[in-house]
């Protein structure tokens, strides 16, 4: 196998020597740790168990790791210690390992330390690698996604969740190196699983300057030593830390800055004029988008020239032309096959004879679209349609830029602009009621309390259900302007019982 592929499968980044002492320096001094036995259960060559004989003179230490060679390699890097008969280091593979029998006799305070792999279970699927809890000792594939909650999980959080299970009577601490994303879903599934038995704590960690890699990354501290409380402390790093935030768990929801937010809470609450939707989703771009090549000709990402009507064609803006703001021009339109979801499409066939030939044209690619969602609906059908689409005004915000860049959407030549389903928006009748609400979005007292609750190194960090904890109605009040707010609810409600 070649080289990178074997590192990939093994999630193998070895700790740089100067990250591996400041974190252990750190739970010495900082932190006050003083273990009995300190485990490396995936030690690679050795940074942690050579840190961890330098701060911690007279814990007992063992590493493991699945590859033999890394194994002998931190093995003979540890002989120059004066107290190198403290540790011992095995070849073993975490998932076949009888963590229990190895345990059992243990009564003392276990500190779990080290750098777990790097590695999802998709990645691994896709490099066909056995690098996996297996049946035996995990109930199987389905436990882990009841776990995580989600089919794709990263190695290193199972692992931890290991850890903690070892921990749940005895004393001890875990404190790994890990992507910022495991170590607060950890915490969400310890907490659901044991309450606040244990105390958290996250130091960020540059990990582009230590191991390359561009992804968010920390230092996760989780000890028995606590002040049973659920709050999560995060700092800027392992140097000099300075604390950020602090996360935690506030009416159900997981916060990241829990002072912002008690700050701003008061803004919360369902706004039942406003409702937060997704721009359109249809699996095809290749026949679904077109860009416009002269009046009525259209080129589709083929390379296929076809005379179309307009009628189902409409501006198109994507999350880079949001993120952006590029507002006032287009590069492609869409077709738009449906009002609302479950339409007829057969009506195309009558109403624009091109665009059904088109469509007839394509059957295969538009029936090949995987998703569920298209079985046993209307041949052509799209999703993230409905009344709310075809209003001319939009307030849109990408769900994946990480940003909260919210922008004013016009309609294009008259025509109403379309968003994809990367695309956050509330949608309006009138110019001026869409600049109102802009203006409430945009203001310090909004930003903040959203700010509050948005993970920035999320893949999709702005969703409906942050956006919808917004009652557009209390910011009003907070600014006063609710006078007219509730005008603009008047005139609506005029006009639609009109
Ligand atoms: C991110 S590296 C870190 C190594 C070391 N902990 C350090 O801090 O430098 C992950 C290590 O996990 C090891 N590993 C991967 N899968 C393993 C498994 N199933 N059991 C034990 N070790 C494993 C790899 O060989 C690699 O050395």
């Amino acid at each position: 196998m070649a080289k990178s592929l074997e590192k990939w499968q093994f999630g193998d980044f070895q700790t740089p020597e100067e990250l591996a002492k400041r974190a252990t320096k750190l739970l010495r001094e900082k932190h006050k740790i003083f273990p009995d036995l300190i485990i490396e259960p995936t030690c690679g060559k050795g940074a942690f168990l050579r840190a961890s004989l330098s701060e911690f003179k007279y814990s007992k230490i063992v590493g493991f790791d699945i590859s033999e060679k890394y194994v002998e390699e931190a093995k003979s890097s540890l002989s120059k210690y004066l107290n190198s008969g403290n540790a011992t280091v095995c070849a073993e593979d975490f998932f076949s390992m009888d963590w229990n029998a190895f345990l059992a006799d243990f009564s003392g305070y276990i500190l779990v330390i080290g750098n777990p792999p790097w590695v999802t279970s998709s990645d691994l699927s896709i490099l066909n690698s056995n690098n996996l809890p297996s049946k035996s000792n995990f109930q199987s594939r389905r436990g882990m996604e009841a776990i995580t909650g989600s089919g794709n999980f990263d190695i290193s959080e199972w692992m931890l969740l290991q850890h903690a299970q070892w921990l749940t009577k005895r004393e001890g601490t875990i404190a790994l190196l890990c992507k910022y994303s495991v170590a607060r879903k950890v915490i969400k599934q310890v907490r659901k699983k044991l309450g606040n038995r244990f105390s958290a704590f996250i130091y960020l960690i540059d990990a582009k300057a230590f191991f390359g890699a561009s992804v968010a990354a920390c230092f996760f501290v989780l000890s028995t030593n606590g002040d049973d409380s659920s709050d999560c402390k995060v700092y800027n790093d392992l140097k000099s830390p300075h604390m950020l935030h602090v996360i935690s768990e506030r009416d159900g929801l997981i916060l990241k800055d829990t002072a912002k937010y008690e700050k701003w809470k008061h803004l919360s609450g369902q706004d039942l004029r406003y409702t937060w939707r997704s721009g359109i989703k249809h699996d095809c771009s290749k026949v679904m988008e077109l860009e416009q090549v002269e009046n009525g000709l259209f080129l589709n990402g083929m390379g296929q020239k076809y005379f179309l009507e307009k009628e189902y064609l409409y501006p198109l803006l994507k999350s880079s032309d949001i993120g952006n703001s590029r507002t006032n021009s287009y590069r492609k339109l869409v077709l738009v096959t449906q009002k609302s979801v479950g339409d007829d499409t057969s009506i195309i066939k009558n109403l624009a004879p091109n665009t059904w030939q088109y469509l007839l044209e394509h059957d295969e690619l538009l029936k090949r679209r995987k998703s569920s969602i298209y079985k046993n609906k209307p041949r052509y059908s799209i999703f993230g349609v409905g009344e709310y689409s075809f209003k001319k005004w939009k307030i849109a915000v990408s769900g994946l830029y990480k940003k909260l860049n919210f922008c004013i959407i016009k309609p294009i030549d008259n025509r109403a602009v379309m968003l994809d389903d990367t695309v956050n928006f509330l949608s309006f009748e009138a110019e001026e009621e869409a600049n109102f609400i802009l203006s409430l979005i945009t203001s310090k007292a909004s930003l903040e309390f959203l700010d509050s609750m948005i993970f920035w190194d999320e893949k999709r960090p702005i969703t409906i259900d942050i956006l919808k904890r917004l009652s557009l109605k209390a910011v009003a009040k907070e600014l006063g302007l609710l006078e007219r707010y509730l005008q603009l609810a008047e005139v609506l409600r005029a006009n639609s019982s009109g």
